[in-house]
C-alpha cells in the first residue's frame, strides 16, 4: 500500500464518517484544512505524509459533538489507521497531532510539539478566519440556537459570560472570545500572513455589522 493509497483511503473514510456532521465541521471543512496544509507545506520543511493524513483525520470525532469526550477522535483515527500500511511511529505521530490540534492546546498533560502539528494547527485555524470563518461561526451559533447578537451583553471577553452560559452566548461574542485572537497564535510565517488578511476582513465585517445594527443605511 503506497502513501498515496493511504491518503486516498483516509479521504474516503473521513468523508463517509462525517456525512451527518454540522456544516462548520463537515467534510468540506476537512478538505479546506487539507488544502491549507498542503499550501503551508510548500514553505515548510516537514513530513508531508503525516501532515496530510493528520489534517484529514483531525476532526474525525470532535469532542464538542460527543459529550466532551476527547478520546473518541484519536481512538477512531487509530482504529482506522491500524487497517492501513503505516509505520507505527508515524501512526503515533498522527494520533498526537489529533490530540493536540485543538485551539485550547488539546490535552493539558501534553507538551507534544512538532513541525507537522504546527502546520495542521495553522491550517485548521485559518479556516476559522475570514469569510469562511464568519459563515462557520454563525452556522455553529444557529446549530446551538444561540442569538446572533445581544446589545445588552457587551461583546467583550471579560463581560460576555454575564447573562449566558458560555456555550450559549451570542455568536458575535465568539469573535472576541476566539476568532480575533487567532492571528497571534499562528505558528508558521506563511499562515501569519494569510491570517492577517482574514483578520482584517473580519474587523471590517464587524464594523459594518454594528453600523447596520444601529440603523445606518
Ligand atoms: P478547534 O477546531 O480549534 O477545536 P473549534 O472546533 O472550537 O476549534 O471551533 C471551530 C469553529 O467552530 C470556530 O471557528 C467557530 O466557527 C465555531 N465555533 C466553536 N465554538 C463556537 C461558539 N461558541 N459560537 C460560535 N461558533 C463557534
Ligand atoms: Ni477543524
Amino acid at each position: 500500500m503506497s502513501d498515496a493509497l493511504v491518503i486516498s483511503n483516509t479521504k474516503n473514510f473521513v468523508q463517509d464518517s462525517l456525512k451527518d456532521a454540522e456544516g462548520g465541521h463537515d467534510w468540506f471543512h476537512i478538505l479546506r484544512v487539507y488544502t491549507n496544509a498542503k499550501h503551508l507545506l510548500k514553505s515548510e520543511t516537514a513530513n508531508s505524509f503525516i501532515v496530510e493524513v493528520a489534517s484529514l483525520l483531525h476532526d474525525i470525532a470532535d469532542s464538542k459533538f460527543h459529550g466532551g469526550d476527547e478520546e473518541i477522535g484519536p481512538q477512531k483515527a487509530r482504529v482506522f489507521l491500524e487497517t492501513q500500511t503505516i509505520e507505527q511511529k508515524d501512526l503515533e505521530h498522527v494520533i498526537k497531532i489529533i490530540e493536540n490540534v485543538s485551539y485550547k492546546g488539546g490535552h493539558s498533560h501534553s507538551d507534544f510539539h512538532s513541525k507537522e502539528l504546527e502546520i495542521v494547527q495553522d491550517a485548521d485555524r485559518l479556516d476559522a478566519l475570514g469569510a469562511i470563518g464568519i459563515a462557520r461561526t454563525f452556522n455553529f451559533g444557529g446549530f446551538k440556537n444561540n442569538p446572533i447578537y445581544d446589545p445588552s451583553v457587551p461583546a467583550h471577553p471579560e463581560q460576555s459570560k454575564k447573562d449566558y452560559k458560555k456555550s450559549n452566548s451570542p455568536t458575535i461574542n465568539h469573535f472576541y472570545e476566539k476568532l480575533l485572537l487567532l492571528k497571534d497564535k499562528m505558528n508558521t510565517n506563511s499562515a501569519k500572513a494569510i491570517a492577517e488578511k482574514r483578520h482584517n476582513y473580519m474587523v471590517s465585517y464587524l464594523d459594518q455589522f454594528y453600523k447596520e445594527w444601529h440603523g445606518e443605511l
